[in-house]
């Protein structure tokens, strides 16, 4: 019997779960088994987007003929010919006389080589930024390859906004109901299995699923179809701000992950111990003994935390069979920008520890702490001091470490209250969005008004595009800049405007917030989110009182005050050859020339009055 459901009045899923599998692709367990997700689309012509996995293609089919009543199939594209979506492509071609096949020249090649019959008079080939009307609904393809095979597109349907994502956006697990991400508690139940499928599936492809997110953040996205998991119609910052944290490889949380391999217990011993005295210094820790955990599940981990402990014994002259296997697993998923410690157990000939170095040493901005700590059969009471000082470098490494808050900022409630003592007379990029726009200016008026609730209050000319958009929308993000801020930031987002220009055009030191909003990621240390309560008229400018709804520390380098930065940043003014006087802008340095700058006089860059400005010498 069919088993299907609405999504909106045109689209239906008619995809199906498998709880029986053990081992999705052959390698990743699936205890709580996989949905395929397969959608139609009932306009004046009928879509079906992908098939499913030939294990639960007869559920399927029934779906799609319950569906699709008794109207035939007109479309179906191919968004990924991996075979858990495709497997149904050749019964629904042999059915389906008049179907054509939509998919891209990869695609079409990739259908050949997998199935034997000329499907050639049947396909409609598109490229990037090719269209398909079916009525009511466009259709827009947008190559994505290597999101995770090379021939992988995703299609947006710009009538009701839905952009079907193929593999992006995933997540292990059979849907048991609900559909929606909003049915359920994902962050608590299901996040973890999008991290784990996210790191396995398409971790090593980082930079192709930034190229992906760049695209899609350039285009109105109403709901999220993926062709596993559940479909996100609301909070959809939610799981894209994580795939912009997993793509950039920054970790989630500060903490240790700890993976040993152990033939006798000696090994785990000292794991254990190093975890016991790191859990004495407060850092968080989670242990996985890699003969036991499905690697998987520890490569997800190693995703998640900021610094990972490798404990391994000797074997065969090289590391131990399950923890090669692992390192291997995180060389090929190109994990990055991790401290990493190494503990190794040699009885005669201990080798595992300078391997596991070599091994992950080929990897991007790997950290190593110290010496490889080497134990022969069992730890000895001496060596207990060596544990004692491997925990207390990786908790100096950890105290060092920007608060990765920052880079969970799907950690909506997460308020720091540390990022309010970064506020001092300084320069801050004041960051808004509306709709698809992004935008930034400098202000120097930030301040805390109360402790609890936490709110703040900002000062905003009037003239600047930002000050708009926040009136409109009433969100907004304040980056702290510091003394390391070049003068070029301040020129990028202090001297233009936001109405002719792309503030971050050329400009890729920043990422999203949960509230969306962009915020800069270099030279600021502490980021704050809020929410405008109250707007006070003040003239030239407004001023907005805000609830903090997230704040965090990223550094510890000074906030840059404005004395610092007359004195140190801004290239120092000068008059033109001839002139005899002049004023300069102690805002952005534009120089008027003259005997008498007039009083309403507005600084034709940064749109500052005659007050801010000072007489040349
Ligand atoms: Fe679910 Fe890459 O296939």
């Amino acid at each position: 019997m069919h088993c299907t459901k609405k999504i909106s009045d045109d689209l239906t899923w008619v995809g199906a779960n498998d709880r029986r599998l053990a081992m999705f692709e052959g390698v990743y367990s699936v205890p709580n088994g996989v949905s395929y997700n397969s959608y139609l689309l009932n306009d004046e012509k009928t879509v079906l987007f992908d098939t499913v996995d030939k294990a639960v293609q007869h559920r399927f089919l029934e779906n799609l003929c319950e569906a699709l009543g008794n109207r035939k199939l007109d479309y179906l594209i191919v968004q990924h010919m991996e075979p858990d979506h495709s497997a149904a492509l050749l019964d629904l071609f042999n059915r389906y006389p008049d179907m054509k096949i939509v998919c891209n020249a990869k695609t079409h090649e990739f259908i050949k080589q997998f199935y034997d019959v000329n499907i050639d008079a049947r396909v409609h080939i598109v490229k990037e930024g090719d269209t398909l009307n079916t009525g009511k609904h466009t259709l827009h393809f947008v190559m994505a390859p290597m999101v995770h095979w090379p021939e992988v597109m995703v299609t947006y349907d710009s009538t009701d906004k839905i952009l079907f994502s193929a593999d992006a956006f995933g997540c292990f697990g059979a849907l048991n109901g609900a559909l929606f991400a909003d049915e359920v508690d994902f962050a608590r139940d299901y996040m973890d299995e999008a991290r784990r499928y996210y790191s396995n599936i398409v971790g090593k492809y980082g930079k192709q699923v930034e190229a992906l997110l760049e695209k899609a953040s350039a285009i109105e996205i109403n709901m999220i179809c993926p062709l596993h998991g559940f479909v996100w119609r609301k909070k959809l910052q939610d799981i894209i701000s994580k795939y912009q944290l997993w793509s950039s490889y920054m970790p989630e949380e500060n903490g240790v992950m700890i993976a040993y391999a152990s033939v006798y217990g000696n090994t785990e011993n000292a794991a254990e111990i190093l975890a016991s005295r790191l859990r004495d210094k407060g850092v968080k820790t989670v242990m996985f003994d890699v003969s036991v955990t499905p690697a998987s599940e520890i490569v997800a981990a190693a995703f998640k935390w900021s610094h990972l402990v490798f404990a391994s014994t000797t074997y065969n002259a090289g590391i131990f069979v399950t923890m090669e296997a692992l390192i291997s697993d995180l060389v090929a998923h190109n994990i990055q920008n991790r401290t990493v410690a190494i503990i190794e157990n040699g009885s005669w000939a201990a080798t595992s520890g300078e391997l596991i170095r070599e091994k992950l040493g080929n990897c991007k901005n790997i950290m190593f702490i110290d010496n490889i700590l080497s134990i022969k059969s069992g730890l000895k009471t001496p060596q207990l001091l060596q544990i004692d000082l491997m925990a207390e470098a990786l908790t100096a490494s950890l105290s060092a470490s920007p608060d990765t808050i920052a880079n969970s900022p799907a950690d909506s409630n997460v308020i720091n209250p540390n990022a309010m003592f970064k506020l001092s007379y300084g320069l801050f990029v004041l960051t808004a969005k509306e709709g698809n726009k992004d935008n930034g200016c400098i202000i120097n008026t930030v301040m805390q008004i109360t402790a609890s609730p936490i709110k703040i209050s900002i000062a905003v000319n009037k003239a600047n595009f930002t000050h708009d958009m926040i009136v409109n929308t009433k969100e907004f993000n304040v980056s702290v800049l510091t003394e390391s801020a070049p003068f070029a930031v301040f020129e990028k987002f202090g001297f233009h405007s936001g109405k002719d220009t792309d503030k971050f055009a050329g400009y890729d030191s920043h990422t999203c917030a949960a509230n969306g909003i962009r915020y800069l990621t270099s030279n600021v240390n502490a980021v704050i989110s809020a929410k405008v309560s109250e707007t006070f008229d003040c003239g030239s400018h407004t001023m907005f009182i805000a609830d903090v709804t997230m704040s965090t520390v990223l550094s510890d380098e000074p906030s840059v005050t404005y004395q610092y930065y007359f004195d140190n940043i801004k290239p120092k003014p000068q008059l033109q050859k001839g002139a005899q006087k002049g004023f300069v802008c102690k805002i952005c340095g534009y120089v008027y020339e003259g005997d008498v700058l007039p009083k309403d006089f507005i600084c034709p860059l940064c749109k500052h009055g005659a007050d801010d400005f000072s007489a040349l010498k």
